[in-house]
Formats: C-alpha cells, sequence, structure tokens
C-alpha cells in the first residue's frame, strides 16, 4: 500500500494572503486525517512565507497521525526539529527567489554535514528524508549519510511535455530499480496530480508520496475531504 502524505503548506498560503486566522491550517491537517491521509507534511521555510512557527507547534500537540517536517538543513530548523521530533524531516534545497521547491537536494555536496543532520535526528528518535533528483550518485550519498528514506523529486516529471515524459518516468525508473537495491525506503513527490498519479503508482517499491498544491487547488472546487480521497483512489494500483 502506498501511503498519502498530504503537504497543506497552501492553505497557510491562503490564511496568509490576509494575514488572519482563516483557513486554519489545524483544521485543515483534522479533514485531510478524516479523509484517510497517513501524514501531514508541513514545510517551515526560512522566510515564513506560508507556514508559521506557531502551526508547527499547534500541529505537533494536535496530529493525530504523523508529521512530515520539511526545512532546510541549518541550524535555526535543526533546532526546532529536535524540540518538537516529528516522525520524519524531509531535508529539502532552499532558495528564497524559487516559487517552490525547484530542484532535489544535493547530498552528494554536502554529504559530511548532512550525515551530522541525520546522526542528531536520529538521536532524537527522529526519521531522516532526503528530498533528491532521480540520480544514482545522490541515492548513494543519501545511503552514506544513514538517511531512512530518499523521496524522488517528480517535478521534472509532471512538467515535462510529449516525449519528455517517458524520458522523466525513465529516470525515475532507473532511480527506483536502485533504490531497491538500498535499505532506503522510496518516496515521490512534487507536482503530483489525479492525472498524473498512476505511472507513478507503478513504480517497483513505492512506499509513500507527498502532495500538496493539487489537492489544495482540487479543494477549492470539491472540497479537502474530497481532493484527498480522489487521491487516495489514485494511489490503488490498477
Ligand atoms: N515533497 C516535497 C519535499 C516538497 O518540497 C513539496 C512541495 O513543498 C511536495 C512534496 C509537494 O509538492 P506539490 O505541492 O507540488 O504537490
Amino acid at each position: 500500500m502506498i501511503e498519502l502524505g498530504v503537504n497543506i503548506d497552501h492553505v497557510a498560503t491562503l490564511r496568509e494572503a490576509r494575514k488572519g486566522a482563516v483557513p486554519s491550517v489545524l483544521e485543515a491537517a483534522t479533514v485531510c486525517e478524516q479523509a484517510g491521509a497517513h501524514q501531514i507534511t508541513v514545510h517551515l521555510r526560512q522566510d515564513r512565507r506560508h507556514i508559521q512557527d506557531r502551526d508547527i507547534y499547534g500541529l505537533a500537540e494536535s496530529l493525530q497521525v504523523r508529521m512530515n517536517f520539511e526545512m532546510a538543513a541549518v541550524d535555526e530548523m535543526i533546532a526546532i526539529a529536535h524540540k518538537i521530533k516529528p516522525a520524519t524531516v524531509c531535508l529539502v534545497p532552499e532558495n528564497r527567489e524559487e516559487i517552490t521547491t525547484e530542484g532535489g537536494l544535493d547530498v552528494a555536496g554536502q554529504q559530511t554535514w548532512l550525515t551530522e543532520v541525520v546522526r542528531g535526528m536520529h538521536a532524537q528518535g527522529v526519521h531522516v528524508s532526503m528530498f533528491i533528483d532521480p540520480e544514482v550518485a545522490q541515492i548513494d550519498a543519501s545511503l552514506a549519510t544513514g538517511a531512512d528514506y530518499v523521496e524522488l523529486h517528480t517535478g521534472a516529471y509532471a512538467n515535462a511535455q510529449g516525449a519528455d515524459v517517458a524520458a522523466e518516468l525513465k529516470r525515475l525508473e532507473v532511480a527506483a530499480a536502485h533504490i531497491a537495491d538500498t535499505p532506503l525506503a522510496f518516496h515521490a513527490g512534487h507536482g503530483l496530480t489525479v492525472q498524473n498519479l498512476a505511472p507513478i503508482v507503478a513504480l517497483p517499491g513505492l512506499r509513500e508520496v507527498n502532495i500538496g498544491h493539487d489537492i489544495i487547488a482540487r479543494a477549492v472546487f470539491i472540497g479537502l475531504d474530497n481532493a484527498v480521497k480522489e487521491i487516495l483512489d489514485a494511489l490503488v494500483p490498477v
């Protein structure tokens, strides 16, 4: 069974448009849980453009399912993660100019530092996922850091057009086969939608997807609970 983490950052994006209290991130998490989500994913960015510190602390107290805390591997975020002890941290690259997380983390380029980060998280009982591009070198580097999971960045696949779709899918397949030869668990995320999910669901060994923007966008028209259920239905391999 492939599990679903719902990324609720964009509920906070809408709230921050007016800097008010609604829509509530905590209420959104409850609706997702009740619709069957296995995990709630949140990214506390250094620029605090959507999720705020109070959201993280509130979710840490109220969540009934696992929290997957996406964060840059910087001291400020490490301290917060050590305090709240989410089930998982997902280490992501962060660039203040970007609209969303544009590429995978260069684990190979900062292996020593990330090994130290993983060791610190494990000492707190927190599992670690590396958000990486589908590249063998990044998978091997993730394994070397002691990480528990890799989340393959599916953004290039999601944005591809024409013949590039098959090429990007092939990259993901090759990466999935490589992950299968390691003890790392295989997750995927970014840009996934009801329409493009089927080939991802078919990747061997996939255990979890994290989906945000499409679910929140669909929720505008069909409600958040239906949007979550629609994705859960699409996660059942045909
Ligand atoms: N996984 C990771 C590591 C991410 O950074 C994001 C975006 O914040 C997602 C999944 C979800 O991507 P999307 O909002 O495009 O579904």
